[in-house]
């Protein structure tokens, strides 16, 4: 294959995706392809392992072994790791949802902050960007209603970053978020945040926009004035969990792969991959698992799927050809 992914973004920017030690162990052909082998990827990130349900389990009990598999494997297979993520309303063990006293910032705050300190102090120059925050905005641009927001405000972002800072100076730190991708009140609103943080010394230094996005709705002149906005605040970018999802009925079917949204989706990676490369703020994207085979979509987006350059086969789709294609004509 003349496009390597990995080989035409060395050196400028990542092309990376999201996968489990798990998966890799049992499945031989999708290991392959994931590999350092493949010359496709440059950079992972667990899609699941480094949340705080299964790091920390208990309180004060970490549990980084589901962590560290993958965080060998990217070693042994030359790729750079995402970690995500810190401090997230989901996926929270039931310690944290159903406290037997409930939380106050007394209570919470030092938990919070041992929890960030720990991860961040083990992954001390094995994880070089960091999803301190995942998803603190609402769509109209006010902040979601969680725990951390109802006991601390926006208190709480500030200490993460603090936080992870001190832990690890070199790792670059983001907050993450979906439907970051356009300008919109969620977009402009966080922007203005941002740059606050940033004016107030903050260590807060990239965007994650996750880009879960939907095939025949992807804009490249929309999405690079959203991630322009971001950018004119002086902050680095990252594509973090992309995937262009479409309507293919009940179940994955394979036979629904060969319709002419994939003609569509094609265009709408090169067209996503573009608006990364024409802002020098973007550092890349990531792939939320690299193949059908493994996506979260129709799992939870019941009837939608067929989200990923690679098939449920691990074939490649006319997406790769066109990410690649915008990656060499950059
Ligand atoms: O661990 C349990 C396992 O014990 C149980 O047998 C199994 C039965 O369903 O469920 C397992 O937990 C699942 C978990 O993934 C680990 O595989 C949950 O049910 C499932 O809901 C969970 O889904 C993950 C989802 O986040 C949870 O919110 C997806 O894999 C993961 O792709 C998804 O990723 C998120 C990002 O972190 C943040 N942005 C959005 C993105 C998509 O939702």
């Amino acid at each position: 294959d003349a496009l390597g992914g990995k080989m035409a973004l060395v050196g400028r920017r990542w092309f990376g995706q999201a996968t489990e030690s798990y998966t890799l162990d049992g499945d031989a052909a999708y290991a392959a392809i994931a590999g350092a082998a493949s010359v496709e990827f440059n950079r992972v990130t667990p899609e699941n392992s480094m949340k705080w349900e299964t790091i920390e389990p208990q309180p004060g009990v970490f549990d980084f072994t589901l962590g560290d598999k993958l965080v060998a494997w990217a070693q042994a297979n030359d790729q750079a790791v995402r970690g995500h993520t810190l401090v997230w309303h989901s996926q929270l063990p039931s310690w944290m949802n159903n406290p037997a006293v409930p939380w106050t910032a007394a209570t919470l705050k030092p938990v919070l902050e041992n929890h960030i300190r720990t991860v961040v102090r083990h992954y001390k120059g094995k994880i070089d960007q960091w999803d301190v925050v995942n998803e603190m905005f609402n769509e109209d641009g006010t902040y979601r209603d969680t725990i951390f927001y109802r006991t601390f405000g926006t208190d709480f972002v500030k200490w993460a970053l603090t936080w992870a800072h001190e832990e690890d100076p070199d790792a670059l730190l983001f907050i993450n978020d979906y439907n970051f991708e356009y300008r919109g009140p969620k977009v402009d609103t966080a922007a203005a945040f941002f740059q606050s943080l940033v004016n107030e010394g903050y260590p807060l230094g990239a965007v994650g926009c996750q880009a879960h996005l939907i095939v025949g709705q992807v804009s490249q002149a929309g999405i690079t004035a959203g991630l322009q906005k971001f950018a004119d605040t002086g902050l680095l970018l990252y594509l973090t969990e992309v995937d262009i999802r479409y309507e293919i009925g009940r179940g994955n079917d394979i036979a629904n792969y060969t319709t002419s949204q994939v003609a569509q989706q094609a265009k709408d990676y090169y067209e996503l991959t573009n608006a990364c490369l024409a802002i020098d703020n973007c550092l890349g994207m990531t792939l939320w698992e690299y193949t059908d085979k493994y996506s979260w979509i129709p799992g939870v987006w019941d009837g939608t799927g067929a989200a990923l350059p690679w098939d449920v086969r691990l074939d490649k789709k006319p997406a790769y050809t066109a990410i690649m294609e915008a990656i060499l004509g950059q």
